[in-house]
Order: structure tokens, then C-alpha cells, then sequence
């Protein structure tokens, strides 16, 4: 079992996990068996469960300012945030993040084992982060806490790595990305493509601005969203959650909906739940 550090992360009561429940990914996965066969093709049965989950301002901003680490979330919703990673097997953040904040990935749900630790991943197109025995996911790996990270880039790191972690370079065929045009970017769905491959039915997204604001147009990729709501504003000058403005035809319409949310208070927090969608749900 992960002892240290636990008691910051206490058992959610039923009505919490009842609340969570039709959110989290089915508990019956495909087989390595069904996936290899769909290897090749990139239908949304082949890909992973994504769950897109972040703390959130009520001003919407995800942090005080770029590179500044922000606690929004109280300790009823971080013992949530630890008992949605015990049920992921993977847990995602873009490199910004991970530069930034040096997260841990790990889980410390009362109970979870290295055996349930989800993997760690960044996606690092550059490698840009530097992995080093220090790095709190390397530490925690090395800890037995965690598992080594995975990295998925656009080139490999030019040094020898000197601690456990496994990258995986995904070949852009000059296909137009579907998140955007920066010399970097890769597909979600290469992206996801790939992490069904390594035998990962379901992942976490926690973040950061860029990834959460280019997937929020992704409704087709997002099974399940898992916003945090603390009761705070963090002011202008913050990283923002905003997707990109939509329009049709010089009509604006609004970026990206919530249908069937549920809203659960969790301490000081308000936990909303929803699917995504490019429309408002008819009521
Ligand atoms: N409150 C919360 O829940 C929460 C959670 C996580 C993070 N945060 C905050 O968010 C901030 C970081 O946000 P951020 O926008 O700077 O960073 P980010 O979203 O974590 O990472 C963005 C970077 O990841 C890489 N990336 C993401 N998607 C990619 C794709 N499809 N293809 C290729 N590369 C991709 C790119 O790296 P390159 O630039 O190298 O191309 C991109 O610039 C931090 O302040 C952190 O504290 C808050």
C-alpha cells in the first residue's frame, strides 16, 4: 500500500462515489485482444475513455498566473480528484504543466497499490521537460509510489536518459492537426490512438489552459468532464479556461456545452459533472 502522505487524501462517502458513479469510465474494458485489432483503425471504440478534469475559479482561471502553482481546490475535492485517478489508468497533462508545477501524477486513495497507480503522462513534443531523478514523478517512481512517466513527443531527447521513462514519438504524416496550427502540434486522436496501444482504456486529463482549451472544442474525444469550482475569483492576469470563440458564417455561438450535468457540493467546493457538446441540451 502508498502510506505516506495519505491523510491529506481521506474516503469519499457513498453519496460522493454515488454522485460520481455514471461519470467514471465502464469498469469492463476492452481485451489487448479487441484493441490490437483495431489498431489500425482510429474509430472512437479503439480509443481510451478521456476524462477532462481541472480546479477551476469562479473567474475561470486555472492558475494566479503562468508558472505560479495555485491550490484552488479544498481537501474534500482533492480527495476527489485522487479517487477519479484510482479509477483512470492513465493520468495526462501537457508539458506546460508539467514544467510549471513538477506534479507528481500519482495516486493516494486510501487503498491504491502500485499495481492501481495510474501511468503518468506528458505530452512534451520537444521533451522540454526535464526528466531528472529530482522530477517529483521520477521521485515518486523511484519511491515505488508511482509508476516512471510516459512522454509522447514529436522527437526524441537528444541526451541518454538517466532515469526510467519511456518516450514515444508520434510521425506526423503533414496531416492538418486537429488542435491547431503550431509546428508542434499532434493530433488528440494520434495522441489517444497511441495510449490504447500501450494498454490504456481510460485517462485523466487534468490539464493545463492549453490542453483543457483546445479539447473543450473536442466534444467527440471527451467522454466525461469533472470541473472543480472553487469559491474564489484569482483576478485578471490568471490562466484562463476559454475556448477559442466559434462561429458559422459571421454568427458567433457559444464555444462548447454541458449536457447532463450534475452539481455536488464537496466541502467548500461546488464538483459539476457533464458530457461535452457543441450544443445546448434540448430541455
Ligand atoms: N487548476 C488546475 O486544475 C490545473 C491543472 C493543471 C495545470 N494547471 C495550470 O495550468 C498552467 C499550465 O498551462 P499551460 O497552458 O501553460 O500548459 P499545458 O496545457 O499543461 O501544456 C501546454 C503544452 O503542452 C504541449 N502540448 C499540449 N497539447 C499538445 C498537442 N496536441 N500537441 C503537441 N504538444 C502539445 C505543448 O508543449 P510545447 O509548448 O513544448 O509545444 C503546449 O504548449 C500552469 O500554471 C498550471 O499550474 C492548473
Amino acid at each position: 500500500l502508498i502510506k505516506e502522505n495519505m491523510a491529506d487524501v481521506t474516503e469519499l462517502s457513498e453519496d460522493d462515489r454515488a454522485f460520481l458513479a455514471s461519470y467514471l469510465p465502464p469498469s469492463a474494458p476492452n481485451t489487448k485482444a479487441q484493441r490490437s485489432e483495431d489498431a489500425d483503425s482510429r474509430t472512437k471504440a479503439s480509443l481510451p475513455f478521456v476524462t477532462l478534469t481541472y480546479a477551476s475559479s469562479l473567474d475561470s482561471m486555472i492558475a494566479l498566473a503562468p508558472g505560479a502553482r495555485t491550490t484552488l481546490s479544498g481537501p474534500e475535492t482533492k480527495s476527489m480528484t485522487h479517487y477519479l485517478r484510482l479509477h483512470h489508468d492513465a493520468i495526462l497533462v501537457g508539458a506546460g504543466t508539467a514544467v510549471t508545477d513538477d506534479p507528481g501524477l500519482n495516486c493516494r486513495y486510501p487503498g491504491a497499490t502500485l499495481e492501481t497507480q495510474p501511468q503518468p503522462v506528458i505530452v512534451d513534443p520537444t521533451c522540454r521537460f526535464d526528466v531528472r531523478e529530482d522530477a517529483k514523478v521520477c521521485q515518486l517512481a523511484a519511491e515505488g509510489k508511482g509508476k516512471a512517466p510516459l512522454i509522447i513527443c514529436a522527437e526524441l531527447p537528444k541526451q541518454v536518459q538517466t532515469v526510467p521513462v519511456h518516450h514515444i514519438k508520434i510521425v506526423k504524416e503533414g496531416a492538418e492537426s486537429c488542435s491547431g496550427d503550431r509546428h508542434n502540434s499532434l493530433d488528440w486522436l494520434d495522441i489517444l490512438h497511441v495510449l490504447s496501444l500501450e494498454g490504456i482504456d481510460s485517462v485523466m486529463i487534468e490539464g493545463g489552459a492549453t490542453v483543457i482549451n483546445t479539447l473543450l472544442q473536442l466534444p467527440g474525444v471527451v467522454n466525461a468532464v469533472i470541473i472543480t469550482v472553487a469559491p474564489t475569483w484569482l483576478g485578471r492576469g490568471g490562466v484562463n479556461v476559454s475556448p477559442p470563440p466559434k462561429s458559422h458564417e459571421g454568427v458567433s455561438s457559444n464555444a462548447a456545452w454541458l449536457q447532463q450535468t450534475s452539481w455536488r457540493q464537496f466541502g467548500n467546493d461546488v464538483v459539476l459533472c457533464g458530457r461535452l457538446s457543441d450544443r445546448a441540451s434540448a430541455s
